[in-house]
């Protein structure tokens, strides 16, 4: 890798300009050296104004068209509303920009499988913001998984559980924008994250169970019902013979408001170890006879090789996310694959069809390939 490749200038336009690209991605791109964010697009004009001031941004579009054929980017990054992303990508990679887009890809796996199978025919770089595998604990966890620390991997719990509430959630709460409820939006990072650590899952069953209505808003105004699950839990055979057993949930009271209780927990035969959210920067790591104990996350996996973020600054929480923005200039200076990329959008929306197909028949159901 040359010096003029790494520095090399790259203009990317931002989609959706909501909660996780003002969380996320803004604060990702804008901190790489030679990244400039040079344009901005959402459909909410107020919303725009707000964010081109805000950011110090001068081009702004509220229509994705137009944003494609008169900004000039190079790259875009989508953070719409789910039931946009096959349509936005599709046209992104027309216009030729490298595409990193939200979780979950698309509605099923039939759309993953069209905007994966576009973005190779395309040569262009793209990229599925699996954020949750940039958390430090989980480089480390994936480096001991690797290197045979743990051993034998025999099973594995993964958790996601959190405290909503009971109001209204929005877009998030309509199949018809969303394609799922907590299955799509909590449970396929931890889909992701189990088969980045543990390989392919071959068999799931699974429930899934909707709560509450959400029929009005915290002001009291009145909305649909909605139509999506609060809960979901699955067992997964994975090919290497682990069995996982998986359970997230947005109604887990004890969990919030900031609670964020999220478990990655392997158990091998030599080792078991345990990444969590909450302390990002340690695991669990236990082996026979003796409790759990802490243990740092050596500084090589604290973030990203070249990284431009200080590991040791801001809310660590939160501020590993940023390396997936460096993940995707990364890749694009370097012409090579991202990691994760569309095919592990693809891979995960498999799994997650699987999942709901298991609930609706009451059976084990096989992962298509
Ligand atoms: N990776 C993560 O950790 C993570 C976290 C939160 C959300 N997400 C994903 O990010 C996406 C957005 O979620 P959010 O919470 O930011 O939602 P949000 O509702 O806060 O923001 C979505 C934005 O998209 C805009 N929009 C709608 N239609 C548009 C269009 N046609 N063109 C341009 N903009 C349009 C809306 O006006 C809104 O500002 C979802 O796919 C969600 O699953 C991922």
């Amino acid at each position: 890798m040359g010096a003029l490749v790494a520095d090399c200038a790259l203009r990317i336009g931002l989609v959706g300009l909501g909660s996780v690209c003002a969380a996320v991605h803004y604060p990702g791109f804008s901190r790489i050296p030679g990244v400039e964010v040079g344009a901005l697009c959402d459909t909410d004009g107020q919303l725009l104004d707000r964010r081109k001031a805000e950011w110090d941004i001068g081009v702004g579009f509220t229509h994705y068209r137009s944003f494609l054929r008169d900004s000039g980017v190079e790259a875009v990054a989508i953070a719409t509303p789910n039931h946009l992303h096959r349509e936005l990508i599709l046209d992104a990679l027309e216009a030729g920009c490298h595409v990193l887009c939200e979780k979950p890809l698309g509605m099923d796996h039939a759309e993953t499988a069209m905007v994966y199978q576009a973005a190779r025919h395309s040569g262009l770089r793209h990229m599925t913001a699996f954020t949750y595998r940039f958390v430090p604990g989980m480089n480390y966890l994936r480096h001991l998984v690797r290197t045979g620390e743990l051993g034998e991997l025999r099973h594995a719990r993964f958790q996601r559980l959190q405290d909503w509430g009971e109001n209204a959630i929005g877009w998030r709460q309509y199949r018809a924008k969303a394609g799922s409820g907590e299955l799509g939006d909590m449970g396929i990072h931890r889909i992701d994250y189990a088969e980045d650590l543990l390989g392919p899952i071959r068999s799931v069953c699974s429930s899934l169970k909707r709560v509450v209505s959400r029929a009005s808003s915290a002001d009291g105004v009145s909305c649909p019902p909605q139509d999506v699950e609060d809960w979901v839990a699955w067992i997964a055979e994975f090919a290497s013979g682990v069995t996982g057993v998986f359970e997230m949930g947005k109604l887990t009271k004890g969990h919030g408001p900031r609670g964020d209780h999220d478990l990655a927990e392997l158990n091998g035969s030599r080792a078991s170890a345990a990444y969590r959210l909450h302390t990002p920067h340690e695991i669990l790591f236990g082996v026979r006879g003796e409790p759990y104990a802490p243990r740092p996350v050596p500084e090589e996996f604290l973030k990203r090789a070249g990284s431009p973020r200080d590991s040791a600054s801001g809310d660590p929480q939160r501020s590993f996310r940023y390396d997936q923005a460096w993940e995707f200039v990364s890749a694009v200076r370097e012409q090579r694959e991202c990691h994760p990329s569309f095919y592990h959008g693809m891979r995960a929306q498999a799994v997650a069809d699987a999942i709901a197909q298991a609930d609706r028949e009451r059976r084990w159901v096989d992962v298509a390939e």
